[in-house]
């Protein structure tokens, strides 16, 4: 039995979850509870991404607390995760007492061990709100081509990438306030000295797509900088430990602490469970020493590679832990083709689809789309109609639909106590091993595939028996209750190849089916003289909403 760590990205605690985001959750939670299925020991834990300087000034507005900000945020995110059936082990706030321990431990070992340094830093500060103001909250005039009210790391316009000092009639988005030159220390990580061994780590054991490698390539060809891991007061976060009293407090910038918030959330969890069956010892996860015993993979979006594949492994290695097994980047969602917009109403919030439609569908949709590969997906809602009722209704639970009510009226539920049809078992049995790779490969395009070709040959099987026209023939009996025992042992199947997509249904269908387990190995027992029950509509058509012309 594997020992498998597994998170997904911390969301930030400033906004809702939209469907963008439940690509990365949805393709995690399908893996864990795949691998779960497999027979691993799988821990899958999350948190909110709770600090920096955008939390603050949303709480601001809100005139509440950053506290009451991200609690009430956290709430919302877990209800939204519970709606589309994400199964966190554990799910925590990078605003908590383990993450502050752990964020100071690796800085002080960093330290210790000579991987931070100091450097003086003149920034655009707000003189009215009385804080250095980050590029996205500066506007002004763009230095090359003068278009107006441009941002402060590149214009829009003429597509220069720019300094914000470099920016004509600058202005703070936050107060309107003419920004002026100040400087301050700030703290910095030093990322080249782990030049060479992120070189050798990135290229070894698999741990990154072959895409991302070469990316990485290209940033170690453009070379490595130190990396500024401090704000100053006023700001939401840690307070870095030790800093000069004649300066402002200095915090840790918010993506030093992030992903050290998956072993929060972990250790959270250890704690948890400490005594109970389910315990879990945090050293053999995280400790360098333990390194081979468990593995730790983190699913991630494209946009935050450098953070995972480079900053992270090195602040882990510096501080002597063990570093992730693996890093998993996807690509971004699009709608229709194109990016999220709110202004074509394509931006869609989690919660607002699930008022309108059932979260499966859109695992099952998502779960067709994905590969193993960075690449965008495309959420094109024809498609995503036409796939939903074509396979999961019209092939898969069409099955079971057309074959139970025979066997529970004429039988009593009872499924013959021999196949009649053992090598189309034995095939669609088999094709599980296929499976099960495809869905540990992260191949779930490829795993959806073969689930709807074996669906195909029980359908075909059905057709060519035609138990409906057998139940009018005298003397047929028999056929038709191996015909329709073989076309349940097949659904069967298909529930334990289909349930990390669909846990809901699927945990439907096991009451229908009157089994206890979908495991992955469960499947090779098949249901000989078993007896079902009363069969029930297991999902619905998605119906095209009519327009109403007069209002
Ligand atoms: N807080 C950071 C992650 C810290 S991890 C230590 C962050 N948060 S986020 O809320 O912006 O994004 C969370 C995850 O969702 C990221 O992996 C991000 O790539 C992913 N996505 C956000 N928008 C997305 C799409 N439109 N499409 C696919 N994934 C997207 O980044
Ligand atoms: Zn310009």
């Amino acid at each position: 039995m594997r020992e498998i760590l597994v998170t997904s990205a911390l969301p930030y605690a400033n906004g809702h979850i939209h469907l963008g985001h439940l690509v990365e959750y949805i393709q995690t939670d399908i893996w864990a509870r795949a691998m779960k299925a497999q027979g691993h020991q799988v821990t899958y834990v999350c948190a909110d991404d709770a600090h920096g300087t955008a939390i603050m000034l949303k709480a601001e507005a809100n005139g509440v607390t950053p506290e009451e900000q991200i609690a009430a945020v956290k709430a919302s995110h877990e209800a939204d995760f519970a709606k589309f059936l994400i199964n966190f082990d554990n799910y925590h706030s990078t605003h908590s007492e383990e993450n502050k321990h752990f964020s100071e431990l690796i800085y002080r070992r960093l330290n210790d061990a000579g991987h931070i340094s100091t450097k003086d830093v003149e920034q655009l500060f707000d003189p009215e709100k009385q804080l250095f103001l980050a590029d996205r909250f500066v506007k002004g005039t763009c230095p090359e081509c003068a278009a107006a009210d441009q941002y402060g790391d590149n214009c829009e316009v003429c597509g220069t990438t720019y300094d914000a000092t470099d920016l004509k009639d600058p202005h703070s988005t936050l107060s309107d306030a003419t920004p002026i030159l100040k400087t301050s220390k700030h703290y910095f990580f030093n990322l080249p000295e782990f030049e060479q061994f992120l070189k050798d780590w990135t290229r070894s054991d698999n741990r990154l797509q072959t895409s991302v490698a070469n990316k990485l390539q290209e940033w170690f060809e453009a070379g490595l900088a130190t990396w500024d891991i401090s704000r100053d007061a006023p700001y939401f976060g840690f307070q870095i430990p030790n800093t000069p009293s004649d300066e402002p407090d200095k915090y840790f910038y918010v993506w030093l602490d992030a992903p050290v918030g998956y072993m929060a959330s972990f250790k959270n969890l250890c704690d948890k469970r400490a005594g109970t069956d389910e315990a879990l010892d945090f050293d053999r996860y995280w400790m360098q020493e333990n390194e081979h015993k468990t593995e730790v993979y983190h699913f991630i979006g494209k946009d935050i590679v450098y953070f995972h594949a480079l900053f992270w492994p090195a602040m882990l290695a510096g501080s002597e832990f063990r570093t992730p097994t693996g890093v998993f980047a996807h690509g971004f969602l699009m709608v229709n083709g194109e990016k999220m917009s709110k202004s074509r109403g394509t931006f869609i919030k989690a919660e607002t689809y699930a008022d309108h439609l059932h979260p499966e569908y859109l695992r099952y949709y998502f779960a067709s789309k994905l590969s193993d590969k960075v690449e965008d997906i495309n959420l094109d809602l024809e498609d995503f109609m036409q796939k939903v009722n074509s396979d999961l209704v019209g092939k898969v639970v069409n099955i079971a639909s057309r074959s139970a009510g025979f066997l529970v009226k004429k039988y009593d539920g009872m499924l013959t106590e021999v196949c009649a049809e053992p090598s189309l078992l034995e095939d669609i049995t088999k094709t599980g091993d296929e499976i099960a790779a495809a869905y540990e490969n992260r191949e779930f395009s490829r795993a959806m595939r073969l689930i709807m070709q074996c669906a195909d040959k029980a359908n075909e099987y059905i057709d060519e028996k035609k138990p409906w026209a057998l139940a009018k023939v005298e003397g047929a009996e028999q056929e038709v209750q191996d015909v329709c025992s073989v076309a349940i042992n097949i659904f069967r199947q298909l529930m334990v190849y289909l349930a990390p997509v669909l846990p809901e249904l699927t945990a439907n269908a096991k009451a229908f089916l009157n089994i206890d387990d979908l495991s992955f190995a469960s499947r090779n027992e098949w249901l000989l003289g078993h007896k079902i029950n009363k069969f029930k509509p297991l999902m619905q058509r998605i119906e095209e909403k009519r327009r109403c012309r007069d209002g």
